[in-house]
C-alpha cells in the first residue's frame, strides 16, 4: 500500500493588529458579535461574521437551548442567516472569535466539524475557497479554503 500524506497551510500572526485591514475588520465583527451569544449552559461565547462577495457582513453567534443538541453554533448561524438574507452571494471569508462570558479566549476557536461541513458546501456552491480567519487576542491563525480543516470530506 502506498502512503499519502495531506499537508495543510495555516498562516499565524500573534495578535490581530498584524492582520490586513480587512481581516481586522472581519476579526472585530465577529468578536462583537460573540457578546450577544446566547449561552447560558456552557457561558461560552462564539462570534462569526461572514464577509459576502456583495461586500456585505452578516454576523452570527451561538444560540443555546435548555435541549442542548437544539442549539446552533456561531459559524452555522452566521453562515445560514447570509443565505437566507443574501441567496446565492458567495462568502468570501468567515472570522471566528471566542470567550468565556466577559473574556476573550487566548487560544483561537477552531470550528467544530458540523461548522466545517456547512463551510464546504458553503464553497461546493460557489466554487470559490472560503477564508476562515480564527482569532484571538494573542492569537490568529488563517487557512485559505475549507480543504485545510476537512480533507478527504463527504460531499454527496
Ligand atoms: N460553538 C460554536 O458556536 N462554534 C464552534 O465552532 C464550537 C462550539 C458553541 C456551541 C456551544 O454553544 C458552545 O460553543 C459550547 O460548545
Amino acid at each position: 500500500m502506498k502512503k499519502d500524506t495531506i499537508t495543510i497551510t495555516v498562516y499565524c500572526a500573534d495578535s490581530p493588529s498584524e492582520l490586513e485591514a480587512v481581516d481586522a475588520a472581519l476579526l472585530q465583527a465577529a468578536t462583537q458579535a460573540m457578546q450577544h451569544a446566547y449561552a447560558p449552559y456552557s457561558h461560552f461565547r462564539v462570534g462569526a461574521a461572514a464577509l459576502l462577495d456583495n461586500g456585505e457582513t452578516v454576523c452570527g453567534n451561538n444560540q443555546e437551548n435548555a435541549a442542548y443538541p437544539s442549539g446552533l453554533c456561531a459559524e452555522r448561524v452566521a453562515l445560514f442567516y447570509a443565505g437566507a438574507r443574501f441567496p446565492g452571494v458567495p462568502v468570501r471569508a468567515i472570522a471566528i472569535s471566542a470567550g468565556l462570558d466577559g473574556h476573550e479566549n487566548a487560544e483561537p476557536v477552531y470550528p467544530c466539524g458540523s461548522c466545517r461541513q456547512v463551510l464546504r458546501e458553503c464553497e461546493m456552491r460557489s466554487g470559490k475557497p472560503i477564508r476562515i480567519i480564527m482569532g484571538s487576542a494573542q492569537k490568529v491563525c488563517i487557512v485559505n479554503g475549507i480543504e485545510a480543516l476537512l480533507p478527504l470530506s463527504f460531499t454527496g
